[in-house]
């Protein structure tokens, strides 16, 4: 090989090993809007998820119709029966508002394609034997009036409508001859699926997040005719947050993970992350971990699997840690009222939020290794110590210069507490402790917070 040849060959492999990984313009462009459009949202944290619908008149959550091969006929004495007469979003609203959500969203419509909302394209709805009454219409004023911001959950499968096959975990999906004699128009089904989304984004004012619901198989992505649907909705409501599930995406391994013009955010589902998510470039990537409050969506009477306000209050300080939001979900019963059980641990959750929000809100990850007696949150030159573990004896704050601490409080009282270097602390990794009185049990319920305000 000539010794121009070698030269440019290693002068190509070194630009291709400083620039490969770069992402281009295009990409930093559109990862630049979704971090604008999810700003508040990643600073809110908190939401409430609403899973109400026909289903819950069965009791037996929002898959009935498809766990139970139930065909639209043995379903409709749910549809028939279905009269919430004790809804009232007020009270919805101010639950959320109390246990310190940010935000809510409601399912428009689920798999079992009956609409929450006035769809002019269907009769297939609650509204019209409801006295007229628009569920999310009323849902939308009485959040938005509660200061809250407002998504729809929208199911693109639709177990319901005629020209939507009995794919994936459609109810009849074991019955070969369901296809006989049908003619099954996809497009049709497009064409009702868009101009419902149409419909919501058209005619409910400002909508702050649209939850789609969900892909499988082939049907992801261009299937559903995503990129027209989503340049749609973007036309009304430019500034809408979209949740990740109009396509699969490459098994959320970081080594794939980009951002997509079909989605801002992704959304593990019953469990929360291990580390923070980021991209394929390192960046950070906007996540909500949606999670029930016993183990069903829906209205389920004889689910008793409750979490306990503590294991909430966790789940969230873990979420927030890794840079996650957290959508907790309520369940409506058939008369339209959010279960008590779920009101009291939203009650109690709301509590310690009162006192403790200032280290979930606008927070995010800290730059300091997880300690043994639970995790740190971080906004700016404050670090909030979640102390969520049984710890032995005062709580060392590992990599905390203490050179650099301006005053420790706990966050509850605002009280100071004391802190010193000790003699047996280990140098490597900062010697930095926060004087508990060897207190054996925390302090305050569920989490206690330590606020470490640095200089
Ligand atoms: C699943 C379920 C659905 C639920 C949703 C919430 O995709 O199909 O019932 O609404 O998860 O994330």
């Amino acid at each position: 090989m000539k010794k121009t040849t070698v030269i440019v060959l290693i002068l190509i492999s070194f630009f291709n090993s400083v620039y490969a990984d770069q992402p281009a313009a295009a990409y930093i462009a559109r990862y630049k809007d979704v971090m604008t459009r999810t700003a508040w949202w990643r600073d809110a944290r908190f939401g409430m998820f609403i899973h109400f619908g026909a289903y819950a008149q069965a009791g037996r959550g929002e898959w009935v119709k498809s766990n139970e091969h139930k065909t639209t006929d043995q379903y409709q004495c749910y549809i028939d029966a279905f009269n919430p007469t004790d809804f009232d979003a007020r009270q919805w609203a101010r639950t959320a508002k109390a246990a310190g959500m940010k935000y809510a969203v409601l399912t428009a419509k689920h798999h079992d394609g009956f609409c929450l909302f006035d769809s002019k394209l269907t009769d297939y709805k609650l509204s019209a034997k409801f006295n007229g009454r628009d569920v999310v219409r009323e849902f939308l004023d009485a959040f938005r009036a509660e200061g809250l911001k407002v998504g729809l959950y929208y199911s693109i499968i639709d177990w319901h409508h005629p020209d939507y096959p009995n794919v994936g975990n459609h109810p009849q999906r074991d019955d070969k001859n369901y296809l006989t004699g049908k003619n099954i128009n996809w497009d049709n089904y497009l064409k009702y699926m868009h101009g419902q989304v149409e419909e919501l984004v058209r005619n409910y004012g400002k909508l702050d997040i649209l939850w789609f619901d969900y892909s499988f198989d082939d049907y992801s992505g261009e299937k559903w005719k995503a990129t027209d649907l989503v340049r749609m909705i973007r036309k009304y409501q430019p500034d809408v947050i979209l949740d990740n599930r109009l396509e699969i995406h490459g098994g959320s391994s970081a080594k794939q993970r980009q951002v997509s013009y079909l989605g801002d955010f992704e959304t593990p589902e019953q469990g929360i992350p291990e580390t923070e998510l980021v991209d394929v470039y390192g960046n950070p990537f906007p996540w909500e971990t949606c999670m029930t409050l016993n183990g069903s969506w829906g209205y389920s009477e004889m689910d008793k699997n409750w979490k306990s306000p503590q294991l909430i209050v966790n789940c969230l300080v873990n979420c927030v840690s890794k840079n996650g939001n957290l959508l907790l979900n309520v369940g409506p019963d058939a008369r339209g009222t959010i279960p008590e059980k779920s009101k009291e641990i939203l009650s109690e959750v709301g509590q310690w939020m009162a006192k403790n929000g200032e280290s979930i809100y606008g927070c995010g990850p800290s730059t300091l290794p997880k300690p043994d007696w639970g995790r740190y949150t971080q906004k700016g030159n404050q670090i909030f110590a979640h102390w969520l573990n049984t710890n032995l004896g005062d709580i060392n704050a590992k990599g905390i210069d203490p050179e650099k601490v301006k005053m420790v409080t706990m966050l509850p009282s605002g009280s100071e507490l004391s802190s010193y270097t000790s003699w047996w602390g280990n140098q490597d990794t900062g010697n930095f402790f926060i004087n508990a009185s060897n207190v054996p049990q925390m302090p305050y319920l569920y989490d206690t917070v330590i606020k470490i305000q640095l200089k």
